[in-house]
């Protein structure tokens, strides 16, 4: 597998995190020390701060993300955010299935579906993220869990749609828990969901999609778990909102 033919994405995610005011902040101080990336760098922020992160990134190299979009494209669904608010916006990717959002939020594959589906009908890119809870690995289930979300969650996205799709391997025993899976165990999973990929499309398909490593990256594993021939970036959540932190990131996926 060649993996300069796919592109290393590092992505926050600030989750409930900053204020309007902070985020500015927080992005003037990012973006001087990762515009010579050699990587996409993307900020995934709450959807109060996306007006500020998107004039704070104006003219530089950070993309802005939004953590979630609905399917439908307007109505009665108080408190959500429909995919054409992002979009008229000028947000580019959008953050799915996070396992927060399956834990807190009653979220089903079959509502990241959904929204996945939505989110790319509308010309914005989706970060679809899956993975084992430490029970499920704990009972080598992990292919299988793995397997299921990929098949569902990428449902009826078609070959064409795939290019604009990135997956986020986050097993939720390593989320914010200091707990980093290791290289090897990010490697495998990774490798496995592009297998997976390649036989729900083609080779060619699973060869150039974007797979990221979620789960406590930070700027003293990230060489590491980037190395691996099969880890294209990081979904990057508590080291993302310390400036030098997400930037030493970014300069190892530059590398
Ligand atoms: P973490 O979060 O880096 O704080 O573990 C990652 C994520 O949830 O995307």
């Amino acid at each position: 597998m060649d993996k300069t033919k796919r592109k290393a994405i590092i992505a926050g995610n600030w989750k409930m995190n900053k204020t309007p005011k902070e985020a500015k902040e927080l992005l003037n101080a990012i973006t001087p020390l990762v515009k010579d990336a050699d990587c996409e760098v993307i900020a995934c922020v709450p959807y109060v701060d996306l007006s500020v992160a998107l004039e704070a990134t104006e003219g530089t190299n950070v993309k802005i993300g939004a953590e979630n979009c609905h399917w439908a494209e307007s109505g009665a669904f108080t408190g959500e955010i429909s995919t054409g608010m992002l979009k008229e916006m000028g947000v580019e990717y959008v953050v799915l299935g996070h396992s927060e959002r399956r834990q807190y939020f009653g979220e089903t594959d079959e509502t990241v579906n959904k929204r996945t589906k939505a989110a790319l009908a509308a010309g914005l890119k989706p970060i679809v993220c899956v993975g084992e809870l430490l029970w499920e690995r704990e009972c080598d289930i992990t292919e299988e869990v793995i397997a299921r979300q990929i098949k569902l969650d990428l449902w009826s996205v078609t070959e064409e749609e795939l290019k604009n799709v990135v997956i986020a391997y986050e097993p939720v025993w390593a989320i914010g828990t200091g707990k980093t899976a290791t290289a090897e165990q990010a490697e495998e999973v990774c490798a496995f969901i592009r297998a997976t990929v390649a036989k729900l499309y083609n080779q060619e398909a699973a060869d150039a999609l974007t797979i990221q490593y979620g789960g406590s990256m930070n700027d003293g594993n990230a060489d590491e778990l980037l190395s691996k021939t099969n880890v294209d970036g990081g979904l990057i959540g508590g080291a993302s909102l310390v400036a030098e932190k997400f930037a030493a990131i970014v300069k190892a996926a530059s590398k």
